[in-house]
């Protein structure tokens, strides 16, 4: 099958992309070794082109986000060699970008990449576009627009979206910044907005992942955080000089809950997954898990370069629970949400999970298409603009056969469903294959590894 796809696409002639699944994964005992972390491989590129020399990441995740911002870095005049096993980045210090007249810089899928760079450009003294696929162009740039204004660089958006252009200022001025959203790529294309700007930026930020204050610190550059209870108070001194940063990217634990999900809703399976970065900011996943009864134990735990890092061991879960899903858990798992329904349509009872708006404000409405997922699989919910009701079933057994459309190319919507076919039956067809380039280009090839049938 495999080769068949390679012959087409060397032809130019079409892939169907759609993935058929008719068997449940039979027991598994394995280890795996999963990519870099995209968040934190986006972050260490971004931030090596503002270094003044050569920095070198291994591990570094190579799907289309990160393949995106090599390319957008490149077209900003940033010397950058890499092959399957290194990149390395040759910064020439802060605001050392070479503007083009009539740049374009096109950040594909990725949220990520298009917030925190237009960060990095609040200097630029030519007009950028940044544009995006159809997904990134439905999605809302006002929220990082509006802040970056206030350094006195110039935007405009097309209502709101995609295509936004930049003309960034001469002399930008820290400011004040409260972020409301729970949301890291807010926070953190501010904070690197601030990298350039003489002065203190303060923020009064909702908990979200911490990556790019932890990369800060981990630089010696002056950052201060103040942890409270629901918010952070951060307070960054900006143009200083960055020291290149040689980095072994620790492991995705967004990628790893794919296969955390599939062991512990398989029968009779064990998996070991190994360096996962288990920043508290990211484990909710680990934390709501837990609480609806699945085993998970950490080991090796240790600290690369601020990060918190461990293995991982999975074994399948006898009884589920259902679960009251803590809110203030949300920004902890907020990629990690439509895997963790799956873990409620099999629990004993019915879960929810509340002020879950953000969800629908991803790649695609996620909070959305997961109870449509879970309504073509059998399963009852009860859905608002921003909450969901899930009546589990642990006897849940799926003969039917179930299509998933995924117009918007979901990478998640697509993985989910994937699990979802390994673990409840049916015979699905999940379109669309090629959206795991996104995030975990590796996906298919690990879930083949552990003995799944696929078409
Ligand atoms: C990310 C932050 C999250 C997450 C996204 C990656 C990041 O988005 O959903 O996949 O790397 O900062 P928000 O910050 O918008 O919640």
């Amino acid at each position: 099958m495999l080769i068949l796809e390679s012959l087409l696409k060397l032809f130019n002639l079409p892939v169907n992309n759609t993935l058929k699944i008719s068997d449940q994964i039979n027991p598994f005992n394995k280890v795996l070794r999963i990519e870099g972390d995209k968040s934190l491989s986006i972050r260490w590129a971004l931030l090596a082109s503002q270094a003044q020399g050569k920095s070198k990441a291994s591990n570094l995740l190579m799907s289309e986000d990160v393949l995106n911002t090599i390319k957008c870095l490149k077209k900003l005049g940033v010397k950058i060699r890499y092959s399957k096993k290194s990149c390395e980045i040759y910064g020439k210090g802060l605001n050392s970008f070479k503007y083009k007249k009539n740049l374009i810089l096109d950040c594909g899928n990725s949220g990520t990449l298009g917030r925190l760079l237009m960060g990095l450009l609040i200097h630029s003294n030519n007009k950028i576009k940044i544009v995006g696929d159809k997904s990134l162009s439905k999605r809302d740039f006002t929220r990082v627009t509006v802040p970056l204004s206030k350094f006195g660089a110039n935007f405009k958006t097309n209502s709101g979206k995609l295509p936004v252009d930049v003309l960034g200022t001469k002399k930008p001025a820290p400011i004040f910044y409260h972020e409301k959203r729970g949301s890291a790529q807010c926070k953190s294309s501010v904070l690197l907005a601030a990298l350039n700007t003489n002065g203190e930026t303060k923020i009064r930020a909702k908990k979200s992942r911490n990556h790019t204050e932890v990369l800060l610190k981990y630089l010696n550059l002056p950052i201060n955080v103040k942890q409270n209870k629901n918010y952070d108070i951060i307070k960054f001194f900006g143009k200083r000089k960055i020291k290149p940063l040689n980095y072994n990217i620790p492991s995705d634990i967004s990628s790893s809950a794919f296969f955390i999900v599939l062991t512990s809703l398989s029968k009779k399976s064990k998996l070991k997954i190994k360096n996962i970065n288990i920043n508290p900011s990211r484990t909710g996943i680990i934390k709501i898990l837990r609480m609806m009864g699945v085993k998970i134990k950490l080991s090796n735990i240790k600290f690369h370069k601020g990060e918190k890092i461990a293995d991982l061991f999975i074994e399948s879960s006898k009884e589920l629970k259902p679960i009251n899903c803590p809110p203030k858990l949300n920004s902890s798992a907020i990629d990690e949400f439509l895997l963790i329904f799956l873990v409620a349509a099999k629990a004993n009872g019915v879960s929810s999970f509340r002020d879950l708006s953000e969800l629908n404000k991803k790649e695609s409405p996620r909070l959305k298409l997961g109870s449509m997922i879970l309504n073509k699989m059998g399963i009852k919910t009860i859905l608002t603009n921003n909450s969901i009701k899930i009546f589990g079933n642990p006897d849940l057994k799926i003969r039917k056969k179930i299509k998933i459309n995924n117009f918007l190319k979901d990478h998640r919507i697509f993985m989910t469903s994937t699990i979802a076919a390994l673990v409840f039956g049916g015979r699905w067809h999940i379109y669309d294959k090629d959206s795991i380039k996104t995030s975990f280009p590796s996906f298919l090839k690990k879930i083949r590894s552990l003995g799944a049938k696929l078409s």
